[in-house]
């Protein structure tokens, strides 16, 4: 008999009532086999198969959970760390090279996180497995929860990591490459979960644009962005590496007046000749498209609302991606999706973050799927590691 893989799922509790009733319809889930455990959200499951299923493939099919992870045991916690190592030993092959990720729920642990995992992983190096921080073949997960420790794997290929690690706890991720702030992640981890292929957009459209994690992630793979947010953006950050233009209306202020405001908050020198002001009243839509030659990130400096009055000028520049970041409702988020959906040809991709500030969430993410509808096929929801009180949905537009 084939013994059935158990997984630990777990949601934020925003998501809850969603993710229930996801793990319910699942085609990989034994649903006899769902339990709620330690009255929060996290669920023990089976798999219908242990064949056809590994963590990855169970992580990637369901659309509300922080991670899903494979579980090999569940142990009593304990403080002691000779212990859980002995267990955890157990369930690891001493030639593979290991590393250790601890995630806390409301464990009788008071340590860190960061410190459990190097004292676990101090303990088996002593019973002669080899730890390998930065390239190990095997990922050791343990989840402390309540009374109990659960311990899952997952190798890790030569070139590539396993997802799973990244989701298990974000903060893992290392910031410098990616971007300019946490936001930079999210865009990434859209691009890289619904496999967007950057090169194929030559132009995108990025709404709710400042401090810029967005636009930066853009530019960096060669993609000329049109950034709308009536905020200031991380202009010093972004003129290191792009060359910038802001274009605002004189009744909000002239250039110079901007330009000094931006010197004041402390834009070195060096980077002016990066950047550059102007009032929008002189463009039209063939400057527009010239200012993409010479500019990497164009930013018109005023709010969704105000920008849709550019509606042709944007849509002249056949964009390929509106990627949405507004701290808004969802109901507000959508229709801005919908309005500005009309600048993108057909076979456009179209990213937005959903924010939810209250619980009742599962009657606004049908809204939105039923409501993007009108305008977009193939649309998918999905909650990445670097969302918070939110979800991220993707389609293409019609
Ligand atoms: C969460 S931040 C976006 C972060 C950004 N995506 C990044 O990568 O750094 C939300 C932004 O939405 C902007 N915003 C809110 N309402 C807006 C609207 N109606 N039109 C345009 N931008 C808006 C705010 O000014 C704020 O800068």
């Amino acid at each position: 008999m084939v013994a059935l893989a158990q997984y630990l799922a777990i949601c934020d509790k925003r998501f809850f009532k969603s993710a229930i009733a996801e793990l319910r319809k699942s085609e990989l889930v034994d649903t006899g086999s769902i339990k709620r455990i330690y009255d929060r959200e996290v669920f023990l499951v089976n798999s219908k198969d242990n064949q056809k299923t590994n963590p990855d493939l169970a992580l990637e099919d369901f659309e509300f959970f922080d991670f899903v992870v494979k579980i090999d045991k569940a142990i009593v916690f304990s403080k002691n760390y000779a212990e859980i190592a002995k267990s955890v030993s157990e369930a690891v092959d001493k030639g593979k090279k290991f590393k250790i990720y601890v995630k806390k729920y409301e464990s009788e642990s008071a340590e860190r996180a960061k410190d459990i995992e190097v004292a676990i992983g101090t303990e088996m190096e002593r019973m002669g497995f080899l730890a390998d921080l930065k390239k190990p073949e095997i990922a050791i997960f343990l989840v402390f929860l309540g009374d109990k420790i659960f311990i899952g794997k997952s190798a890790v290929g030569e070139l590539e990591r396993p997802k799973i690690i990244d989701w298990f706890r974000p903060s893992n991720v290392d910031d410098k490459d990616i971007g300019l702030n946490r936001a930079s992640f999210k865009i990434a981890e859209a691009f890289n979960y619904f496999k967007v292929n950057p090169s194929k957009i030559k132009v995108a459209i990025d709404i709710g644009a400042a401090p810029g994690g967005w636009s930066y992630y853009l530019a960096s793979k060669d993609i000329k962005v049109i950034a709308i947010d009536n905020a200031l953006m991380d202009y010093e950050t972004l003129c290191e590496k792009f060359k910038v233009i802001v274009i605002s209306k004189i009744s909000r202020g002239s250039a110079e007046s901007i330009q000094n405001t931006i010197i004041g908050n402390g834009l070195k020198d060096v980077h002016r000749k990066n950047l550059s002001v102007s009032n929008i009243e002189i463009h039209q839509a063939q400057t527009m498209a010239d200012l993409l030659k010479s500019y990497d990130i164009v930013q018109i400096k005023a709010p969704a609302e105000e920008a849709e009055k550019y509606m042709a000028y944007l849509k002249a520049l056949h964009p390929g991606l509106l990627a949405i970041d507004i701290n808004v409702k969802p109901k507000y988020g959508i229709e801005t999706a919908k309005k500005f959906s009309q600048a993108l040809d057909p076979e456009g991709i179209i990213i937005t973050t959903l924010k939810f500030a209250t619980m009742d969430t599962a009657g606004t993410i049908s809204y939105a799927k039923n409501s993007m509808e009108d305008v977009a096929n193939a649309i998918k929801i999905k909650k990445l590691p670097h969302n918070r009180k939110e979800l991220t949905l993707f389609a293409y537009k019609k």
